[in-house]
């Protein structure tokens, strides 16, 4: 396959690989791309290689600069391999599934309240924004970062535009850059406070956790990459308002759901909560590079070759789901499991691989923020586009899924 598909990319979105694996009629096809081959991989058996954890994968010079200076930059969790990497990531994994974790939920709730305030006195509002700014709030509260003296405003807005502005190549994404680079100075000036005893968070807190964490060598992370993983925790809390949103839009499509979450009946949240994010459209693909020679499936790898797995394709997989594209939580009500079959978040492991390890809090967050709009607020809906556009990443409905006449219950 030649370079002439490469456009596809950026005009077909999310359904670029899938559409051109359907075209050739495999999982798995090469393409060369400035002087070098690119393999794009999609379905379960393409994510066992990829988590297989076997090493054969590095995130070291996969990403593009341009994304990785929005996303996860340098020194994070996402550029370590092997020892360094698990020792990193048994840090995120003790912070983000701990008994204390949990209490996010509890902070969503009085941040939905709060909101729900101020949503009354307005005439319509755009749920999307609205759960970004709600989120920064419970984000910053549940990491230990003090709200006085905080714009939680000022950081939606730079949390947030990392993860918008990731499909922008050129200004767009330069004006992202400029904005991380802001609040990784923002985030430093946090752990050098915290280290300095100038301000003490609550001990088992994010901020505090990551101030005082010591690589496997014994040392402090140094400001900048602290501020960095500080950042890893904060971003993606405020990103989960792209699948807040998305339930909105599944509740609003399929109103039968939205009556049963409002009466209580919960049999079917945690189905409700896995086909939104394996329905609708996030983080399109992961790019890789391979760490050794290999053959899989009669393909050849060379080492250092890059290798991207499509992760929407594969929650869109012919041969994984049953009518991919219908949403149907039904399909969720006797799901094996597989760590290859749903993975919006990546797949495989995520004590041992690049995993995301924010999954059971992500899912967490989406069903609290389900019983909130079906349970703690009535709203109508007006007139607007609710489709998805797939062709440019990351994807959203147009309007950003606008409520009228929000009123609090009770
Ligand atoms: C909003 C929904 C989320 C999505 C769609 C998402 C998606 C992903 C994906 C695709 C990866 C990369 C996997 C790889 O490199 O193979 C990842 C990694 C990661 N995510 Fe998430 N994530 C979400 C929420 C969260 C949350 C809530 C947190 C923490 C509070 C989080 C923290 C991380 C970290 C630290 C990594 C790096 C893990 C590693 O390299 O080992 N994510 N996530």
């Amino acid at each position: 396959m030649s370079l002439r598909r490469l456009p596809g990319l950026l005009t077909e979105g999310y359904a670029f690989i899938s559409r051109t694996c359907d075209n050739v009629g495999t999982d798995a096809f090469r393409v060369h791309a400035f002087g070098r081959p690119v393999t794009f991989l999609r379905g379960a058996d393409a994510s066992r290689l990829f988590y297989g954890g076997q090493g054969r994968f590095t995130r070291a010079g996969a990403v593009p600069t341009f994304v990785q200076h929005l996303l996860q930059d340098e020194g994070s969790v996402q550029g370590l391999d092997s020892a360094a990497h698990r020792h990193r990531k048994a840090m995120f994994r003790a912070l983000l599934t701990s008994s204390d974790a949990g209490r996010i939920v509890d902070l969503f709730a009085e941040d939905f309240a709060r909101a729900a305030r101020y949503w009354a006195e307005q005439d319509r509002i755009a749920l999307h924004s609205q759960a970004e700014l709600l989120l920064t709030r419970t984000a910053l509260r549940w990491a230990g970062v003090p709200l006085a003296g905080t714009s939680v405003r000022h950081r939606a807005r730079e949390l947030s535009a990392m993860v918008d502005w990731i499909g922008l190549v050129g200004p767009g994404n330069w004006a992202a850059r400029l904005l991380r680079r802001r609040t990784e100075a923002w985030a430093a000036g946090l752990v050098s406070a915290v280290r300095a005893g100038e301000l003490s968070p609550p001990g088992r807190s994010a901020l505090a956790v990551i101030a005082g964490f010591r690589d496997d060598h014994g040392d402090l992370l140094t400001e900048e990459v602290a501020a960095v993983e500080l950042i890893n925790v904060l971003r993606p809390i405020v990103a989960v308002s792209r699948f807040v949103t998305f339930a909105a839009v599944a509740l609003m499509t399929h109103p039968h759901w939205r009556e049963t979450f409002a009466q209580g009946t919960e049999a079917d949240l945690q189905p409700f909560v896995h086909e939104v994010r394996r329905y609708y459209p996030f983080f399109p693909a992961v790019p890789g590079r391979t760490t050794e020679p290999f053959t899989w499936q009669g393909a050849e790898f060379a080492a250092g070759e890059l290798v991207v797995l499509d992760l929407y394709g594969t929650n869109h997989h012919r041969s994984l789901w049953e009518l991919p594209e219908a949403f149907a939580p039904e399909r969720f009500r006797d799901w094996d499991g597989d760590p290859h079959t749903l993975i919006p978040q990546g797949g495989g492991d995520s004590v041992t691989d690049h995993r995301c390890p924010g999954e059971p809090m992500t899912i967490a967050l989406m069903k609290e923020a389900v019983r909130l709009l079906t349970r703690s607020v009535t709203y109508t809906v007006p007139v607007q586009d609710l489709s998805v556009p797939l062709n440019r990443g990351p994807a959203l409905p147009r309007e950003g899924v606008l409520l009228a006449g929000v009123q609090p219950v009770g």
